[in-house]
């Protein structure tokens, strides 16, 4: 991880800027202004933007004057932008309380302050996309948040439905993660009208990616601690959000204890489901499934060139699999 943050010190070092100038470039909304950027001061792994900045860099023919470089610099601030609204919104339905070891929003503000707030950062990051000049841009974006949006409804309307199947699952987190990250993967490329077959190999490259970091998030919901997320454990199950470890864990039990599971999950009881999914296995087949994914990730970047930023993403996917925050 220490080269891929060296690699990118100084490109990482513009997108912090052009998020701020993005928020703050209207001097009038003082007030939506400072919600947004305590936000975005709280910082964050900036996976996204990390993301975008590789890919971009996997074509270099793509970057041959300084409007590019900068250009890319936007990609990678328009999907930490479009993550950062996303979340506000999503604090706001799950109810939670801290996210990136601070108290949310819709804690601090209330609900309606936090709506407002990721809306505003949403109409922000359509004006710095304007910058790009491309509508596949638009497109893209589009098509993104509309999935984002489905993908949290479909799971709304799934909720503390342990008969989830697998494959619903993963069609609910291509929605709201995966699609992110293949946007945040393939908008340089779009932007630059990049060969299909290019575009193609960044979307599934960002899709696998999503997918893998999202199943790993929904194990360590169950195995890590607050501190060391910055946000609450234990609240997919208190949400009676079903997510892989407990698909994983029903598929495992039978009779009476899987009348057991059902009982605790329906208690919100933490304990007796850590105990049940720990005598299951059932994370080792979690692990197993992110692990897939990666590998149809690293799989998917063979269509370029060796170098340093294809490296890094190959690395970055064992990053995300190994990762503990
Ligand atoms: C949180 O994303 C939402 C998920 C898709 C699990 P991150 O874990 O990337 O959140 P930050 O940006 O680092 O806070
Ligand atoms: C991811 O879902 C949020 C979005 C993609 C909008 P989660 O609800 O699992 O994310 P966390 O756990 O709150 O970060
Ligand atoms: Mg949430
Ligand atoms: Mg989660």
């Amino acid at each position: 991880m220490e080269d891929l943050e060296k690699l990118l010190a100084p490109w990482l070092k513009r997108v912090e800027e052009l998020l701020f100038t993005t928020i703050n470039d209207d001097q009038t909304e003082q007030h939506v202004n400072a919600l947004c950027l305590q936000v975005i001061k709280a910082g964050g792994k900036r996976i996204r933007p990390k993301l975008c900045l590789l890919c971009g860099q996997l074509l270099p023919e793509l970057i041959s004057a300084k409007t590019d470089e900068e250009n890319l610099c936007k990609c990678a601030a328009a999907v930490e932008l479009l993550h950062t609204a996303t979340l506000i919104h999503d604090d706001v339905i799950d109810k939670a309380s801290t996210r990136r070891g601070q108290a949310t929003l819709n804690e601090t503000e209330g609900n309606h302050a936090a709506v407002l707030a990721g809306d505003y950062m949403l109409a922000r990051n359509f004006l710095l996309m304007q910058d790009l000049k491309s509508f596949e841009v638009f497109r893209a974006a589009g098509e993104t948040t509309a999935s984002l949006v489905g993908g949290e409804l479909n799971q709304l309307a799934r909720q503390g439905d342990l008969t989830l199947s697998e494959d619903d699952y993963r069609q609910t987190i291509y929605c709201k993660t995966g699609a992110l990250f293949s946007l945040a993967a393939s908008i340089f490329a779009i932007s630059k009208d990049a060969e299909s077959r290019y575009i193609k190999a960044l979307t599934t490259y960002g899709t696998q990616l999503g997918i893998a970091f999202q199943v790993t998030d929904d194990m360590l919901d169950y195995t890590s601690s607050e501190s060391s997320l910055g946000k609450p454990v234990g609240e997919d199950l208190s949400d009676l959000r079903i997510t892989l470890p407990l698909i994983y864990t029903r598929s495992a039990l039978a009779g009476k204890e899987q009348d057991a599971l059902t009982e605790a999950v329906s208690h919100n009881d933490f304990a007796t489901v850590k105990d049940l999914i720990a005598r299951t296995g059932a994370l080792s087949r979690c692990e197993s499934y992110a692990q897939q994914a990666a590998m149809q990730a690293i799989a998917a970047l063979e269509v370029f060139a060796d170098s340093p930023y294809r490296r890094a993403l190959t690395e970055l996917c064992q990053q995300v699999l190994k990762r503990r925050h």
